[in-house]
């Protein structure tokens, strides 16, 4: 019963990144976007990782319960997998080490559990190498679309700006209403203010390019971030536009920009670095 339990152990594979000191982020190689939107629906790649950690798994479930022709079965089945992603990217040939498939096909043949666990040991910390130096950045280039290609038309100047250049001149418009606010000059502190609540409201157009559900752009510009450039939009309009008021609502609208960043700049950001 121990050996089996041991088995247990070695052979859940994590595919998530263990503890580690520093995380790299490597360029994903160019033969990956084959398997990946654009150039594929598919996801060849992922679904070949889901096989084999199911048929993994599958070796374990069945020893446990002393079926070792399933079991060998699935050892093939695990060989078969990796041998055929191996030859998926050629840029990442040297983290599979076929050998050790076949030797883990083999210790389920001998029947022999403390082969088993050994085999799959070795077996398991290729996968682990990979994951470890390129999963991370991979979920994050091909997991989310990229903004690269995301055009919005500036409300201020009619141009059409990408999403970064779209971004500065919002977030310029933003600076130049408080700078003008504490230097008291009102009438450009006016300009400014309206040219950055046009922005900001312009941002919506961008949401619907990747969202089909209204409800994405909901939960971060929804009612409380429009009330809140509305009133900053009243509130400049007056005679003697008070600051507190405005950073009150700047504040509120501060906090969209944010919760949009938390959950697309940091992808977007990664892509960007890999793109040059
Ligand atoms: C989609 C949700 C989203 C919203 C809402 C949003 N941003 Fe961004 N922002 C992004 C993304 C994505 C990038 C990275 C774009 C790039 O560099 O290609 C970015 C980048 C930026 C940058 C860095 C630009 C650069 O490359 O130097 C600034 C500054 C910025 N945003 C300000 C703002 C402000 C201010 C607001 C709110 C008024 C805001 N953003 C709202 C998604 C969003
Ligand atoms: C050459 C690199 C490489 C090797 C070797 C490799 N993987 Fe992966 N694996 C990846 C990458 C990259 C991803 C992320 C793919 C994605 O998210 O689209 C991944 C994802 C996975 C996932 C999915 C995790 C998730 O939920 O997104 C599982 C499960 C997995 N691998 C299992 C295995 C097993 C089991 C082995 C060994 C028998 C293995 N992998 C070998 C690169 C590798
Ligand atoms: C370039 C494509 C793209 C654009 C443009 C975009 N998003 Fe997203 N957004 C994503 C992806 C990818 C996810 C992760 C969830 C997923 O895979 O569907 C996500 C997730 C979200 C989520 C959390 C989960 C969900 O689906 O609701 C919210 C909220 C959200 N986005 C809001 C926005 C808002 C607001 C805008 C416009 C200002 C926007 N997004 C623009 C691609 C995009």
């Amino acid at each position: 019963m121990d050996k089996v339990k041991l088995l247990l152990g070695a052979v859940a594979v994590s595919s998530v990144v263990i503890a580690a000191e520093k995380i790299i982020l490597k360029k994903p190689p160019e033969s990956l976007k084959r398997y990946y939107p654009p150039q594929s629906q598919k996801f060849e790649f992922l679904s070949n990782m889901y096989l084999m950690s199911t048929s993994f798994y599958a070796v374990n479930l069945n020893i446990n319960e002393g079926n070792w022709d399933k079991a060998l079965e699935w050892a093939e089945k695990l060989r078969d997998a990796y041998v055929k992603t191996s030859k998926m990217v050629p840029e990442w040939k040297e983290y599979f080490k076929p050998e050790l498939a076949e030797n883990f096909v083999k210790a389920v043949q001998s029947k022999d559990v403390d082969k088993v666990v050994q085999a799959s040991k070795r077996l398991g910390r290729t996968c682990s190498k990979c994951h470890q130096e390129n999963q991370i950045a991979v979920k994050l280039v091909f997991h989310f679309p990229s903004f690269e290609e995301i055009k919005l038309e500036d409300p201020v100047e009619f141009t059409e700006l990408k999403t970064g250049d779209y971004m500065r001149k919002l977030s310029n418009s933003m600076k130049a209403l408080r700078i003008y606010l504490e230097q008291g000059d009102t009438e450009k502190a006016q300009e400014a203010g309206i040219n950055f609540v046009e922005r900001a409201r312009g941002l919506r157009a961008m949401c619907s390019k990747c969202h089909t559900e209204k409800i994405s752009e909901e939960a971060i510009l929804g009612k409380k971030y429009e009330d809140a450039l509305t009133r900053i939009e009243e509130v400049l309009s007056g005679d003697n536009p008070s600051k507190e008021e405005i950073y009150k609502h700047l504040t509120l609208v501060g906090s969209a920009c944010t919760k949009c960043h938390n959950v697309h700049l940091i992808p977007a950001m990664v892509q960007e670095a890999f793109a040059k």
